[in-house]
């Protein structure tokens, strides 16, 4: 690509220094909307760039592709979950997908420990009594959650955020179990002291806690399937900060309202950013607004991952977060 020339469009608000560091290196246009670009902009757009900055906001799908002209060369994800882009028809067409993993991972696992610990603890109905001037005196039988010292943590994909889970978990004194394809290095293991599980459906039965941090995508859509849902214990607290779509919302709603489980704590969303209306009302589920990774900091180096990629890609190197390293 010619250094002049390059034109980058961005799909997604990104934070001024990002945009701006963008604009010095690039011929970028900005997106200075809250609100996601709409689809058919995101297509026009496309067909006129050389790189397209695109976000989880974005389907890009098989008809993007089919759809999208020649110019484009480049799909730079500011976000390191790639489900909503179809990677095989990028490869098919010759266009590079960039992601930005690992600069969210200590923030996302920051965020899941602090649901595993609010939904426990009962945060949310605590902080919502004292605002509503509910808080008339302190008793023994009042508000009370669930320890987590002690009790068994089942983490569904030991990736880079689901060990930044563990090492908090070990450090609150619970004991770690995970599911994943195939088991991490030995030496992570001993670190974390954690147990394998080859057997979902095994670990969801013996859990205390279970934090889905696997990627999303066809592979893991309904994991956690009503007939999974159903092996949880009633005590048992499920935490999802990865993708809504690894759960069946609608059975996840019914055990909620059947108290066939304690509580969730759920970042994200199957119909996204639609709320299932059933989760709704719920004191026994946290509901946040996909805010795991929403720090400065992440969101900063995020940006700092996307231009590194655009700008290697551009000099002729391979860039580093390449979604299909097999292309280059
Ligand atoms: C990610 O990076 O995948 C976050 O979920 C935001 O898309």
């Amino acid at each position: 690509m010619n250094t002049q020339k390059l034109k980058v469009v961005l799909t997604v608000k990104l934070p001024d220094a990002v945009e701006t560091r963008m604009r010095e290196l690039f011929n970028t246009t900005l997106w200075l909307f809250m609100t996601p670009m709409p689809p058919d902009r995101v297509l026009e757009v496309a067909r006129d760039t050389d790189v397209l900055v695109t976000s989880i906001n974005d389907r890009i799908d098989a008809d993007f592709f089919a759809n999208c002209g020649d110019r484009l060369k480049m799909i730079a994800n500011f976000g390191v979950g790639h489900d909503h882009i179809d990677i095989a028809a990028a490869t098919e067409k010759g266009i590079m997908v960039t992601n930005t993993p690992g600069v969210l991972t200590e923030d996302t696992a920051e965020m899941t420990m602090g649901l595993i610990l609010a939904v426990s603890r009962r945060f949310v109905e605590g902080a919502e009594l004292v605002q509503n001037g509910e808080f008339s005196a302190w008793s023994p039988t009042f508000m009370l959650g669930r320890r987590i010292f002690g009790k068994r943590l089942g983490i569904i994909g030991m990736g880079r955020i689901g060990q930044a889970l563990a090492r908090r978990a070990k450090a609150f004194g619970m004991s770690v179990h995970y599911h994943n394809r195939k088991p991490v290095s030995a030496r992570i293991s001993d670190e974390l002291g954690a147990t394998y599980w080859d057997d979902l459906d095994q670990m969801l039965s013996r859990m205390d806690v279970v934090s889905i941090n696997a990627p999303g995508g066809t592979g893991t859509q309904h994991m956690l399937n009503a007939d999974r849902l159903a092996r949880l214990q009633p005590h048992a607290i499920l935490v999802n900060t990865a993708r809504g779509q690894i759960v069946d919302e609608q059975a996840l709603a019914a055990m909620l309202r059947n108290n066939r489980i304690a509580g969730v704590g759920l970042d994200v969303y199957e119909r996204e950013p639609a709320i299932n209306p059933e989760l709704i009302g719920l004191p026994n589920a946290i509901l946040l607004p996909h805010m795991a990774s929403s720090t400065i900091e992440a969101r900063q180096d995020m940006g700092d991952r996307v231009i590194l990629n655009i700008k290697t890609h551009q000099d002729g190197h391979r860039p580093p977060d390449r979604v299909i390293p097999a292309m280059l």
